[in-house]
């Protein structure tokens, strides 16, 4: 996990706060780490346990707390996330931050603060649209917090209208984004991690041609493989992505060449060497048709024979050793059993340096899915990596190759 992708999220009390289990769950699939603040009202909604559990950490509850003090006392708490997220957020908390009120440790900590501060209203329709609620929102507001809904719909209390609190899913894409732009912020700096290094990337499936009409193909989104190639871009590498046929746009800042085949894969890598990392993600079609015709195969009654052979094998013919070979070859293995026996094998048949491993039976929905439980293995070590979005699992994988890189230099 980077350091500062953290949110301290504070949950006051209305009955939206069973939400919050949620939006942990959802921010911490997205690689951001969660610390809370439960308020007195917050905690008749949902236990610390369930919420310590969930954040795997201390949850904070009590201004005057002595363990508390000389563990990390308000302000360093205020001050160790990147950001803060008051989710729900009663009327009764917003008006005390308009106010500048400090009477527990939610709103000490709101207001001890240096860190931008997102807020997720949720309340009756009468409190929200009340000229007081009203008020203390555009004030916050131009003081620089960002309001997260809320919603129109059906309401606890049996009103209908707005104040439902926003999904846990549009507040952690909120909060996704906010770090999103904070990182490529640090890319425009030039602390890069990865400035000065090219990368290649293979990402998709590819469509092997039958006749000028059909084609073997596979499953790949192509999801995964884009992420990496779009997070490579992000640290500063020069990136290019050779990417088989998919849905997806083009990375931003990402060299695209679009492929068909396995061989016409092969050749634009080869075309975009040397680099200094090469990261085969694609799902590329183990044969190929001998000979496909230049006409359409007609149905003739007779079913047609498919002569197949195999294709370049292309992350192994990259990872063969020679002067120009990448520093950092990295091949995935998608399996349906026994994965990290099948990857490590795979690791020493291929010559490549890590396998990131991932189990792609169709129950995972991994395949096309936005999610991914990958292992990342190489010679000596296998680490088991949480399951993240293919989003984070891509910037995991920039920040493990930038320090290795650095290491080895
Ligand atoms: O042998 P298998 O297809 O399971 O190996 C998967 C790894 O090898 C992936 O990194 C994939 O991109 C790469 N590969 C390749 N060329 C092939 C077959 C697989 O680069 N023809």
């Amino acid at each position: 996990m980077e350091v500062g992708k953290r949110v301290l999220l504070i949950i006051s009390g209305g009955i939206a706060a069973y939400k919050s289990l949620e939006l942990i769950r959802d921010l911490r699939r997205r690689d951001i780490a969660v610390r809370c603040i439960l308020t007195d009202a917050g905690s008749q909604f949902v236990t610390p346990l369930s919420l310590a559990t969930l954040t795997e950490d201390k949850v904070y509850q009590d201004l005057f707390s002595l363990t508390d003090e000389n563990e990390m006392g308000h302000i360093e708490l205020s001050r160790d996330a990147g950001l803060l997220v008051v989710a729900p957020a009663t009327a009764n908390v917003l008006a005390k931050m308009r106010a500048g009120l400090a009477d527990d440790l939610a709103t000490t900590a709101l207001l001890a603060t240096d860190k931008p501060v997102f807020v997720a209203p949720s309340m009756n329709v009468r409190m929200w649209e009340h000229a007081a609620t009203q008020e203390n929102m555009s004030v916050l507001q131009d003081r620089g917090v960002q309001i997260i809904g809320p919603e129109e719909g059906d309401m606890a209390c049996g009103e209908y209208g707005m104040g439902r609190m926003a999904e846990p899913e549009t507040i952690a894409e909120a909060i996704e984004s906010f770090f999103l732009e904070a990182h490529e912020n640090i890319g425009q700096r030039s602390d890069k991690k990865l400035a000065g290094k090219k990368a290649i990337v293979t990402s998709g499936p590819t469509h092997e041609a039958i006749d000028p009409v059909r084609y073997l193909a596979n499953h790949s989104s192509g999801r995964q493989g884009h992420a990496i190639a779009k997070a490579l871009a992000a640290e500063g590498a020069e990136t290019v992505l050779v990417s088989g046929p998919t849905q997806l746009p083009d990375p931003e800042g990402v060299t695209v060449t679009h492929v068909k085949s396995a061989e016409d894969m092969l050749a634009a890598c080869e075309a975009a060497l040397p680099a200094d990392i090469v990261v085969c993600a694609a799902a590329v079609a183990d044969w190929r048709v001998a000979n496909p015709p230049q006409e359409k195969i007609k149905k003739n009654g007779t079913l047609p024979t498919l002569d197949l052979v195999e294709n370049p094998d292309i992350l192994a013919k990259i990872s063969q050793k020679g002067k120009s070979r990448p520093a950092l070859v990295i091949g995935f293995a998608a399996e349906t059993e026994e994965v990290v026996a099948h990857a490590q094998a795979k690791l020493a048949k291929k010559g490549c340096d890590w396998i990131v491993a991932n189990d792609v039976s169709p129950e995972t929905g991994t395949f096309g899915g936005r999610d991914n439980t990958v292992h990342v293995i190489d010679s000596e070590t296998i680490e088991d990596w949480p399951t993240l979005s293919k989003e984070a699992v891509g910037q995991k994988l920039a920040s493990r190759i930038a320090i290795y890189l650095e290491k080895k230099s």
